[in-house]
């Protein structure tokens, strides 16, 4: 059984098979391939666009979806091995996920980082009790280490505009923001990335490393496809001839030292303008959105010839079309 919760899940033939029937799909009719299919969404966190664009990739395929936003009409879930549930949570995964098992084809799963420790989020506690109780293939809508979908969604985006991605140069940005955000989107941009063999350079003030297992699995992807990983903590240089930045906050790492308001501490990381001065004439701005204007990224880019954050979102719907095909059609 297959499951879609990381980048390792599609190894680099994956990411290509995805990329190609998403491309094939959009360019042409919408095809019924989910009829009598239902995809069971568990929302630990809120959403626009995954929501959204699952739902109508269910509706259009010709399936359903059924929606649960957890403690909002629905049991709050416990997760925790050995857990005393004598608090608010009534349910345990345990239970939960092999349940609703028996009443999808596939269960999928937003449930965002704790920011309490980067290695305890890179273990994915929750994502991974789902993927191993249920019955059913299991789906990241973003996780505590990745955003699978968000990061093949990107790499569309890329790879429409570029026509091809093995050896892009592309940018990823940290931004300040106002408070820690979890880092499972600049973890799936860098890994997917890396899997389709790009020249991807990190660029993040001191402090605020991304986890090393997902760095190396970046390398061993890079490896694999001919392309780089580098890390900086010079934006200018981390841009200089690079045809995508990808402006993304997120919080430190642990242990770093660092306390929350140090993703404050860096107002010169907003993403403007005279970031794209020394960039490739044809580069493009993206983002996962949601995105605080002003704070994370100026106006003149959000609004300026380089942004393809709307196409992005766009891309969520086509990429997971595929995906769903990729995981059904074993
Ligand atoms: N990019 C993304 O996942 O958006 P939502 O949080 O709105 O789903």
């Amino acid at each position: 059984m297959r499951h879609a919760t990381g980048i390792q899940d599609f190894g680099t033939a994956g990411v290509e098979e995805i990329l190609a029937q998403a491309l094939a799909w959009k360019q042409g009719p919408h095809p019924k391939h989910l009829v009598d299919k239902i995809l069971g969404m568990v929302f630990f966190n809120p959403s626009l666009r995954t929501r959204a664009s699952f739902e109508a990739v269910m509706a259009r395929g010709g399936g359903s979806s059924i929606v649960l936003e957890v403690g909002n009409g629905v049991w709050k879930l416990e997760d925790r091995e050995g857990a005393v549930m004598n608090g608010d949570k009534a349910e345990h995964i345990k239970e939960a996920a092999p349940v609703l098992s028996r009443y999808v084809d596939m269960l999928a799963v937003r449930t965002f980082a704790s920011g309490v420790s980067d290695d305890a989020d890179n273990a994915d506690p929750v994502m991974n009790g789902f993927r191993n109780l249920g019955t059913v293939p299991t789906i990241s809508m973003e996780s505590a280490r990745e955003h699978p979908c968000q990061g093949m969604a990107d790499l569309l985006t890329a790879r429409e505009t570029f026509g091809s991605t093995k050896g892009l140069p592309v940018t990823l940005a940290w931004a300040p923001h106002i408070k820690p955000l979890p880092k499972a989107v600049p973890n799936s941009f860098l890994l997917t990335a890396a899997a389709a063999g790009c020249e991807v350079r990190v660029a993040h003030p001191k402090g605020f490393e991304l986890h090393p297992s997902v760095m190396a699995e970046a390398q061993a992807f890079a490896k694999t496809m001919g392309g780089s990983v580098t890390v900086t903590s010079d934006l200018d240089q981390a841009t200089e001839g690079t045809r995508v930045i990808y402006a993304k906050a997120w919080g430190p790492s642990t242990p770093s030292g660092l306390g929350p308001e140090a993703v404050k501490a860096h107002p010169e990381w907003l993403c403007s303008p005279r970031h794209f001065d020394n960039a490739a004439k044809d580069a493009i701005f993206m983002h996962c959105l949601p995105v605080r204007r002003n704070v994370e990224v100026a106006d003149g880019v959000l609004d300026g010839r380089w942004c393809r954050v709307v196409d992005e979102a766009e891309n969520r719907f086509h990429v997971q079309r595929a995906i769903i095909q990729w995981l059904l059609n074993t």
